[in-house]
């Protein structure tokens, strides 16, 4: 069954919430909109998607996704122009990459008008929310778990797809400093990493812990088994400059495969940047920061837009970035949310007009 926005019911929040919204210091992901849209599969079909008002929700105590983590999520953001139209980045790409996580975590996947339909049909009822201050977005969080009822480990019978929205600011305050991971994992061959399950992110909190009780920030995550190959930093894919080329690399089963770093590589190509997706190693990023020739490493993701790193621990060693005056960073970030905010044409057709 295809549905369009008429099919969606609308129950709208009693009081509104907008006023207790400070817009000026928004923080990330921590205050919401008043409204969500839910939608149930049961009996081997999905149910209409609904608009309620933002609320908790009930769940039986032997729901899988307590017992065996059946969660997956995505991460998108809303835009306001000066105009006030509201805008979204490649969301049909954010579509297509949920239902590649719903299927290796056995999750049904989601029919792409309910997704596009419920997004655009939330997004005109609490657009309101949509910061207008430069930085700031609307962070859409859609997610689905498991809610079918049982302690046996098989897959559930019974799911909720949900997209909350939160107004938000910069998910990190200013540049980050790295520490490379030597112990831990983030995926494996074979794995999940390549899938946005909310399970590899709960094994990288304690990783993280550590890291952050170092004095860093994130940790950069390496392959499972020399950790030699750099891979992701934390929520974000890595870039790394060496001279004047940009490095990321190539992504695999363990790695997610962004958005943003998939956008930027194409930029990139655009201002004229030498680009080169390959493998590079730890042994390598070290020489160069010992050679001088390690210009600039940055995250990039969703929610982190471009996040420049001032430093990187490796073996008890820190190594400072270079304080450039041009960073292919601020250039690359200028160039995306440009589209983003439309502030610049999109040659590519990224962006996605919702319309008040
Ligand atoms: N890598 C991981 C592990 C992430 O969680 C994210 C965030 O979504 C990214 C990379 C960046 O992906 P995207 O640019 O699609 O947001
Ligand atoms: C995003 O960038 O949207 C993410 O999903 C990262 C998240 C863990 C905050």
């Amino acid at each position: 069954m295809s549905i369009q926005s008429k099919s969606i019911s609308v129950e709208k929040a009693s009081q509104s919430k907008i006023d207790q919204i400070d817009f000026d210091n928004l923080a990330f992901g921590s205050v919401f909109t008043d409204h969500m849209l839910v939608c149930d599969f049961k009996n081997g079909a999905w149910e209409l998607p609904k608009i309620v008002p933002y609320q908790p929700i009930s769940l039986d105590p032997s729901s899988k996704i307590f017992h065996y983590g059946q969660s997956i999520f995505e991460g998108m953001k809303a835009y306001k122009d000066k105009n006030e139209d509201i805008f979204l980045f490649r969301p049909l790409d954010n579509h297509k990459r949920f239902n590649i996580s719903a299927k290796r975590l056995c999750i049904p996947e989601i029919p792409e008008d309910y997704f596009m339909e419920g997004l655009k049909t939330l997004l005109k009822l609490d657009g309101e929310f949509i910061p207008k201050n430069e930085g700031s977005s609307l962070y859409i969080r859609p997610f689905m778990f498991a809610t079918g009822k049982g302690f046996h480990a098989s897959p559930a019978d019974e799911y909720k797809f949900i997209i909350a929205c939160a107004p938000s600011g910069a998910y990190f305050a200013g540049k980050v400093k790295v520490l490379i991971e030597q112990t831990y994992s983030r995926s494996a061959n074979g794995g999940v990493g390549f899938a946005k399950a909310g399970g590899n992110y709960a094994g990288q909190f304690y990783p993280t812990q550590l890291a952050v009780a170092k004095g860093y920030n994130q940790v950069i995550w390496t392959d499972d088994t020399e950790h030699e190959y750099i891979e992701e930093a934390g929520a974000m894919n890595i870039f790394i400059r060496i001279n004047d080329t940009l490095i990321t690399g190539p992504t695999s089963d363990r790695i997610l495969d962004g958005i943003t770093r998939k956008s930027i590589l194409e930029i990139a190509k655009d201002h004229g940047i030498n680009v080169e997706v390959r493998k590079i190693t730890v042994t390598e990023v070290v020489q160069a920061a010992k050679e001088g020739t390690l210009k600039e490493m940055f995250g990039a993701g969703t929610a982190a837009v471009i996040s420049p790193i001032s430093a990187f621990g490796f073996k008890d060693t820190d190594y400072e970035l270079p304080e450039l005056n041009a960073p292919f960073a601020d250039k690359i970030k200028k160039a995306i949310t440009d589209i983003q905010y439309n502030k610049s044409d999109d040659t590519y057709g990224w962006r996605y007009k919702v319309t008040k």
